[in-house]
């Protein structure tokens, strides 16, 4: 079945911003940013540490409609503002159909969302809502676990999932548990948006990747880009590459 997408397209409104030599304008994924079209399934935004991932996830899913500190839009908790502005100037191309599970996955708070929901279910009434993600507090679940859970449990197609780095807590094996979920996902009407530095996540066949450079965002073939080229290169003969990086030490 064709998959719908739920955000076609994301553009800057620049003629709003003021200063743009200010945070977030100055970084690179915005400064250069006119406008981004996404895969109606996966797209995956790639680039060195810093050059502004994760504030455009951030802003990607704030105007969308979730809680700037991760999760469903259920969630509501802040702990503090260490979101931009950036939202508030974006504009965005929806298709008409609307997701009908979501998820936005903020690599840094991920614990806030394991505690909130730990925190709605000592109120009274309703199921409880760990049992939609397997059952075992996400506290008493390694980092890793717990994300896989949250994948396999609790994502239950026909979302959006916005997921920064969710590579961060997982072995390679649960990488590929994890393509193979999102496949199941993506054959039920959902979409993704992920950034990432895994050769094995950005992997998913007929992805779109988009990469972030010094001059703006582009798009790049999965073997053109530096994670697989350095680990294919690294693997293929690692001493080899460590000599060489060792070499005048
Ligand atoms: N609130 C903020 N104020 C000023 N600079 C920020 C703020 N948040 C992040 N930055 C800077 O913006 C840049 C991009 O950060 P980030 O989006 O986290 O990058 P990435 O996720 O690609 O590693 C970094 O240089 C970071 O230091
Ligand atoms: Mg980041």
């Amino acid at each position: 079945m064709k998959t719908l997408p739920y955000l076609r397209e994301i553009s800057l409104k620049s003629d709003e911003i003021e200063n743009w030599d200010l945070f977030p304008f100055t970084i690179r994924a915005i400064k250069n940013l006119d406008s981004l079209k996404f895969s109606p399934t996966v797209t995956f935004i790639i680039g060195e540490n810093g050059s502004g991932k994760s504030t455009l996830l951030e802003a990607i899913a704030i105007a969308m409609g979730f809680n700037p500190e991760g999760g469903s839009k259920n969630f509501h908790f802040s702990t503090r503002e260490s979101h931009s502005n950036l939202h508030q100037f974006l504009k965005l191309v929806k298709a008409f159909q609307r997701p009908k599970d979501g998820f936005f996955l903020r690599a840094e708070s991920f614990f806030n969302v394991a505690s909130n929901i730990e925190q709605l279910d000592t109120g009274a009434g309703g199921a409880p809502i760990i049992s939609s993600y397997g059952g075992v507090s996400l506290h008493e679940q390694s980092h890793g676990e717990s994300f896989l859970s949250l994948i396999l449990h609790r994502f239950s197609g026909n979302g959006l999932y916005i997921l920064d780095e969710p590579e961060a807590a997982l072995s390679p094996i649960r990488q590929l548990t994890v393509l193979a979920r999102m496949n199941q996902l993506l054959e039920q009407e959902s979409q993704f948006i992920i950034a990432t530095h895994s050769p094995i996540l950005m992997a998913y066949p007929g992805a779109l990747i988009y990469h972030i450079t010094e001059s703006g965002i582009e798009a790049i073939d999965y073997e053109e880009t530096e994670h697989y080229k350095i680990t294919k290169t690294f693997l293929e003969n690692p001493k080899r590459m460590l000599n060489e990086l060792f070499r005048g030490d």
